[in-house]
């Protein structure tokens, strides 16, 4: 039985690289992007509600007990930008990434933030299916963004 549960995150730069590994590897089998810990550190992902990481409470703290996070950020006046959402494969489709949008929307218009927006490869149809349900759309493509190709910008409104 496995005790897991989405935990607010510390500055991305402040984790062990046990644990940027363990990210390098999930970003890489879940998204195709190669990150270096470098470009981790990068993310500038403040302590706040908007940094959330999927744990094992019963293997924490060691690196395997992280199966996923939400790293977004306040972007412009009352937007919200989301910088990496991803979850191993053994713990995708079970509601887990819903229950994390859910909480950073919540906790976006207690700030009265306004919207959210992200950049999500043109390939990966599923997460769009994913955004595109909760109320985002396709604002800009975006050539070459990634290595691998071409990417959207996706946005949508949290207002009530
Ligand atoms: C995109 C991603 C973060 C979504 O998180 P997720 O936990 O898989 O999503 P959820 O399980 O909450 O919802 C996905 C679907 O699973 C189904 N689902 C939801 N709860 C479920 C449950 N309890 N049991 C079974 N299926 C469920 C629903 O059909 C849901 O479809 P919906 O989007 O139409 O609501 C995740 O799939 C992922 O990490 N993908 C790979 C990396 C990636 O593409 N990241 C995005 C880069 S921009």
């Amino acid at each position: 039985m496995s005790n897991i549960q989405w935990m607010y995150g510390h500055e991305p730069k402040s984790l062990p690289d046990e644990w940027k590994e363990k990210i390098r590897t999930m970003f890489f089998n879940e998204t195709g992007e190669e990150y270096t810990y470098d470009s981790i550190d990068q993310l500038l992902i403040p302590e706040w509600s908007g940094n959330m990481l999927l744990i094992d409470q019963d293997n924490y703290p060691a690196a395997d007990s992280l199966h996923g996070l939400l790293w977004a950020l306040p972007h412009g006046l009352d937007g919200v930008r989301i910088a990496a959402f991803v979850l191993d494969a053994e713990h995708q489709s079970c509601g887990w990434g819903g229950k994390a949008w859910d909480h950073l929307v919540e906790i976006s218009r207690s700030k009265e933030k306004i919207s959210i927006q992200l950049e999500v490869k043109a390939e990966n149809t599923r997460a769009q299916g994913f955004y595109r349900m909760r109320g985002l759309e396709i604002v800009r493509h975006l050539e070459n963004y990634y290595k691998s190709g071409h990417g959207y910008e996706m946005k949508g409104s949290i207002k009530e």
